[in-house]
Parts: structure tokens; sequence; C-alpha cells
């Protein structure tokens, strides 16, 4: 199977056997029956569970990796986390994004007290190119959130392995039908399944996934150690999203692109940031590595005011911090510490709401939000 939307809706199912279910329906356990030594898959909750083994498998084929490098995590900072640590030594130099999702450089900052260097450039123009002498853990966040900055993921790569450095690629925002880090030759594609992966607003979830088993023993061996692992319930509802995975991303992408163009038109609105626009300077690079260019689009109104009537104003639209979901969601992303952004910037998430109906949304409220200025 290589098609996308064939794979999504067949990934890690189980095989066909009269009477059984369609579905891999959550195995609650917190141990399983275990007599003489410890042996089988399935001992202990936090060892492992069946459930997450059938979404492993899911992820892993989307992602290009074997189920057994695939390891989910209770969260998408589950999985930044297990994958910095378990792999970061004191005494490592790890180069992080300077942009990019705050949480991640909170982890470096963590790392750094622990006797590891840590470098940070940005996402822009392949800058952390400059940083990877002597590096041994590159981070990349491709296109990164909420700037949707993006480099280029195959050449930076090659750099790094030139010096003997592991690439871990933030796949968060792209998805798996989006880009695939490993192909490009990224080691571990790292996400949160929170967002666009299962899409509904409704559960944490996090993964990665590594291009060689022994990397992905040493993430799955922390997971165990820390204890970061997904329910069953949060893995059956993440694998059960994977079905329309396709048929979401597909409609996200073609309503950001619709959007961002259509804000292009507006006085008021300034530096509308979408991979997809044709001018975007992300275009280039993205259309070289991704097959769909996600759902968030990136724009700055006239001071934080501005954006706060606006934001107010949205009636289809919520008001929220994540992004992925089927209902376009968006914020203010000033009102975070940690991301260096105009006060005025949006971070707008298109849902796979109809297209004349989000813009009609946003068209009214950046109307009001002129109107209730005057
Ligand atoms: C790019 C990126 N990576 C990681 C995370 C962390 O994911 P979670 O909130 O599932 O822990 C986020 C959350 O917004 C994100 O945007």
């Amino acid at each position: 199977m290589t098609s996308d939307g064939t794979r999504a809706v067949h990934a890690g199912l189980p095989t066909v056997h009269p009477g059984g279910p369609f579905g891999n329906n959550p195995v609650f356990a917190s141990t399983f029956h275990m007599s003489g030594d410890p042996e089988g898959p399935f001992q202990y909750g936090r060892y492992a569970n069946p459930t997450w083994v059938a979404l492993e498998e899911a992820v892993g084929e989307l992602e290009g990796a074997d189920a057994a490098s695939t390891v989910t995590f209770a969260s998408g900072m589950a999985a930044v986390s297990g994958a910095l640590l378990a792999l970061a030594e004191p005494g490592a130099t790890v180069v992080l994004p300077s942009d990019g999702y705050p949480a991640t450089r909170a982890v470096g900052d963590h790392l750094a007290a622990r006797g590891v260097t840590v470098r940070l450039a940005p996402t822009a123009a392949d800058a952390q190119a400059t940083a990877l002498r002597g590096a041994d853990l590159v981070w990349l966040e491709t296109p990164s959130n909420p700037g949707l900055d993006v480099c280029d993921i195959a050449r930076l790569c090659e750099l790094a392995h030139a010096e003997g450095a592991l690439v871990a690629v933030d796949n968060t925002l792209a998805t798996p039908l989006g880009q695939n880090p490993l192909a490009l030759g990224a080691d571990l594609s790292v996400a949160s399944g929170t967002k666009a992966l299962t899409g509904h607003s409704d559960i944490l979830l996090g993964y990665v996934a590594c291009a060689d088993r022994a990397v992905a023993d040493r993430v799955r061996g922390w997971r165990t150690m820390t204890g970061g692992i997904p329910g069953p319930m949060e893995a059956w509802l993440a694998h059960r999203s994977l079905a329309t995975l396709h048929l979401r991303v597909d409609r996200q992408a073609a309503n950001a692109l619709a959007l961002a163009t259509w804000l292009r038109g507006r006085a008021e609105v300034g530096d509308v940031r979408h991979p997809g626009l044709a001018d975007d300077p992300a275009h280039a690079v993205a259309s070289r590595q991704m097959r769909r260019y996600g759902c968030v689009v990136a724009f700055t109104l006239p001071g934080r005011e501005h954006a706060e009537r606006f934001l107010d104003a949205l009636r289809l639209t919520a008001v929220a911090t994540s992004f992925g979901a089927t209902h376009s969601m968006a914020e203010r992303r000033g009102r975070w510490p940690g991301d260096d952004v105009p006060a005025g910037f949006i971070r707008f998430s298109v849902g796979c709401e109809d297209t004349e109906d989000l813009i009609a949304d946003v068209a009214q409220a950046l109307d009001a939000a002129l109107e209730d200025r005057a």
C-alpha cells in the first residue's frame, strides 16, 4: 500500500478473521497474567499494552518506521523530552531551534543545567547549519510553530551527519501525511499527536518514530523508566482518528490556503504566512519536502487591542490554544511568554468547515475589529 489515504485507513488494524472486530479496541490492563520468569510481549502495564502496540504499528507505517522503532507517549512534550533526555548525555552538544515551540527550549534549559551544551539558531534560511560543529543531536522543527518558517531537512541532515550528530525533526505541524522526515534523512520524527494527527481537541498524545531500532530502544527505555505512557483509551481514540487523517489534512490545507490568499487582500492584515502560498518565503523549500502544507495560517494585526477585538468578534472560530482540529481556532500568541512575536500576531488553525463560512466569519470579525476602533 503506497498511497496516503489507503495507508491512513488501514494502518495497524487487525488482520481479517471471521467474527473479529474492525478496530483495535482498548485493552485496559495495569498488569497481565504471567507465571515463571518474565516473558511474552505483555507483562506489566507500564512496559507495553496491545492498544499502543497497534497504534505504534500504524504511526510507524505512516512515518516510514517499523512498529518496534516507534514509541508512543502520553503527550507531545513527553515525547519531545523523552527523546532529548534519553539521547543527550552530560557533555553532549545539542542544537535546538531558537524559534518553534517554547517548551522544547525549556527542556534545553533543563539539559543545559545538567552539563549539556545547548546552541540555539533560527529555523529560517537553515541557520541551524551555522551551529553544527561537533554537535551530537540536532533538533529541527519545520514548519515552525508559530512562525511557519521552514528549513531544508535533507540538507541539514547531510551536514549534521557529517559531524556525527543524530537529527530529530518535530513533525507536529506537517503530520506524516505532510512530510516524512525519516525518508529525508532524519534519525527521529517526533510529534505531538494532540494536534492534527488525532484532530478532535479531545486527547493528548505524542510519539517518536526512529530510523534505527537501537535509538528507539533508548527512547522506549526512557519511557518505561519514567512512565510517560499513553492510556489505552487515548491510544485507541488516536488510532480511530487516523482513518480520517488524509481527509482532514487535505481539507484543512485547502482551507488554509484559501484563507491565507483571502487575508492578503485586507489592508489591516500584515505578514500573512502559510507555506502553501506561492510567494511565501518558506514555499520553495516546503514544496520540495512537503506533500501538504498544514492547517496553520499566521498573520499580524495592528496591535494587541485590535487583535483582541478581532478574536472577540469571531463566531464560528473558537479562541483556544492549539491547532490541527476539525474545528477552526485562533489565538493571539503574544498572550503567552516564550514566543518572540508582535503583539498583534494571530495563529489561526484552520479546520474542516466549509471555506465560504470560514472566510465569512473571519471577514465579519475583521470588520467588527475595525468598526470598534472608530
Ligand atoms: C510543535 C510542537 N511540538 C510539541 C508540542 C507539545 O505537544 P503536547 O501539547 O501534546 O505536549 C506542541 C504543542 O503545541 C507543538 O506545537
